[in-house]
């Protein structure tokens, strides 16, 4: 990887700086150098995603991820060397008592307190209300119309999901399908409310941008049919899955698996727990905020933003 990467800053060097060099042969060297690389790293769908992020937006982000990853699944083999169950699947649905009734008192808080955070979101205008950690990417296409996002959930319910997500034995699930223990990088709660507007669209089909080794955990509130499911996931090679019954858990990796939602039939509460990859598991349930996209250098710890005053 050091080597790739230095070779990639001679080259673009070179061609940087190329007033003593013949334009063409180093488009050509660097034609040469790009189809060696292609050919070295094809095994690794994921590495080709990360290079290509940081070729195309020098984005250097996806590459940290990445050696996150690769680094954690290293440690995670040597832990646990005859770990042989797999879950090829890339989902999992997930029954635990305790835990379902830690996120239903969540789902119970938010819709208790619609007008109050309404209330509270016109009084928040600072970034740092919205993106509440530093260390963490900024999102900026908005979120749906039909969410309501709820970025400051007391204390105590937190700790309650803190504690029962380490009770339940979820995290050994995630490890089946990504090989490597994890930590908690972002947390949302939102409602998605019912729309009669036909011109309203819901969440069509698409895959999450999110760094390599990334899942989420996701919980959706009321009962969920196969005519109206929580969500739909569409696996390469398979018939879409539709995410049904009573309160459902779900883990799945985003990025890999294509997901659509319809509008619910009634306010539905939702939550998503961001997992990254990480040596050892910690279950420390944090809210970045709902405008913060992923961490952006996993090996930095994130501290609280705060506004500083600035006398005139
Ligand atoms: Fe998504």
């Amino acid at each position: 990887m050091v080597i790739f990467l230095l070779n990639t800053f001679i080259v673009s060097t070179l061609l940087n700086s190329g007033k003593d060099f013949p334009i063409k042969m180093l488009k050509d060297i660097k034609n040469i150098f790009i189809r060696i690389i292609k050919k070295t790293i094809s095994f690794d769908p994921e590495l080709i995603k990360v290079i290509s992020l940081f070729y195309e937006n020098g984005r250097d982000d996806g590459i940290l991820h990445y050696i996150n990853f690769r680094f954690c699944q290293f440690i995670y083999k040597v832990c646990h060397p005859f770990a042989s169950k797999k879950n090829n699947l890339g989902y999992y649905f997930f029954k635990n008592k305790n835990l379902s009734l830690a996120l239903s008192d969540i789902g119970k808080h938010m819709k208790d307190n619609i007008e109050n955070e309404r209330k509270q979101k016109k009084k928040r205008k600072k970034i740092n209300e919205y993106v509440k950690l530093t260390n963490y990417s900024f999102v900026t296409i908005p979120p749906h119309q039909q969410q309501l996002y709820f970025d400051y959930i007391p204390n105590t319910l937190l700790k309650k999901l803190n504690f029962s997500l380490e009770k339940s034995g979820l995290f050994a699930e995630c490890s089946k399908i990504m090989n490597t223990n994890f930590t908690v990088s972002q947390t949302r709660a939102w409602l998605f409310f019912t729309s009669n507007n036909k011109n309203n669209v819901p969440i069509q089909k698409h895959y999450d941008m999110l760094p390599p080794g990334t899942l989420k955990i996701m919980y959706y509130q009321g009962r969920f049919t196969e005519d109206l499911p929580a969500l739909t996931l569409h696996p390469i090679n398979s018939n879409p899955v539709k995410i049904v019954g009573d309160d459902p858990i779900l883990i799945f990796n985003s990025c890999a698996i294509e997901h659509e939602a319809p509008f619910p039939e009634r306010i539905r509460p939702t939550i998503e727990i961001t997992l990254t990859p990480s040596v050892k598991n910690s279950y420390e349930v944090i809210q970045a905020g709902y405008m913060a996209g992923n961490k952006y250098n996993p090996f930095l710890k994130s501290t609280s933003v705060i506004s500083i005053m600035i006398a005139k």
